[in-house]
């Protein structure tokens, strides 16, 4: 393995315990609120209002980097009913939360495309992002109307259109043409709702993450339950390939 290829893994930061960066496929809304005989936009409200004590947790936790999968690029196969509803959920949390998250010293951060989003969301995301853009407590990225493979697409365009030559073309190049430029590889991944699967999520960034899926529904997902996820982390081995890990 070569050098460029190690660091790209952010293996020398990674080490086994360290958790500098989380993310999170909230899934499950629909189903928490189908279960309750609710309707499916009640799970996404419900889904959003569990963030907030996420966030505090995880900065009580350590964490630097939080990335939280909202919305994919897939999801606009949905009814326009849920679409615009979920559109309109995510545009009011960024308007009511953004004053209380820059007090905490919260840099928020959008991963994905701005395109096919309203107008009023749009200005929401540039607001939010812009006057948050110096915080250091910690680092939230919202990846929202993302997908991975949109995004490497779009990077292998910018790097085309930038003429970078095949010689100058490695792993950190191409990683820094990613809408996560500058943020480490996920250490941890956890989806809730009981699926196994990354549905399009940081495909390139996590080469080499660790999974952890839990059955419990996004809404229901506590500061216990993250801390129980943290907990199974710091037991796992992360070897990249290696052999030797103490
Ligand atoms: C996750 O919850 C939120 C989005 C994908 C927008 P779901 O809406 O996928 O909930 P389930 O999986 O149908 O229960
Ligand atoms: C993944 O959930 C996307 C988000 C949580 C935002 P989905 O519910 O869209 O994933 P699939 O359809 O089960 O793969
Ligand atoms: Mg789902």
């Amino acid at each position: 393995m070569t050098r460029t290829n190690k660091d790209s893994l952010n293996k020398n930061d990674s080490r086994n315990g360290v958790l500098t960066h989380l993310a999170i496929i909230m899934d499950g809304n629909g189903r928490w609120a189908e279960n309750k005989n609710l309707p499916r936009l009640a799970g996404h409200r419900a889904g959003t209002e569990n963030i907030r004590s996420i966030i505090e947790e995880s900065t009580k936790l350590g964490i630097k980097h939080l990335t939280l999968f909202a919305f994919s690029t897939e999801n606009w196969r949905r009814p326009s009913s849920e679409v615009e509803g979920i559109m309109n959920i995510l545009t009011n949390v960024i308007k009511n939360e953004t004053p209380s998250l820059h007090q905490k010293g919260v840099k928020i951060s959008h991963i994905g495309s701005l395109d096919g989003l309203s107008q009023e969301l749009k200005e929401a995301i540039l607001y939010t992002t812009d006057l948050t853009r110096n915080n250091k407590s910690l680092y939230l990225n919202i990846a929202f109307n993302y997908g991975g493979r949109t995004e490497i697409l779009e990077a292998v365009k910018k790097i085309l259109a930038d003429n970078i030559s095949v010689r100058n073309l490695d792993e950190k190049t191409f990683a820094s043409y990613l809408d996560t430029s500058g943020i480490p590889d996920p250490d941890l991944i956890i989806r809730t709702g009981g699926e196994v699967r990354l549905s399009n999520f940081l495909i390139w960034q996590s080469a080499y993450s660790e999974y952890y899926s839990t059955t419990k529904f996004w809404p229901d997902f506590k500061k216990r339950d993250l801390r129980k996820a943290l907990a199974t982390y710091q037991q796992r081995n992360r070897r990249f390939g290696e052999i030797t890990t103490d």
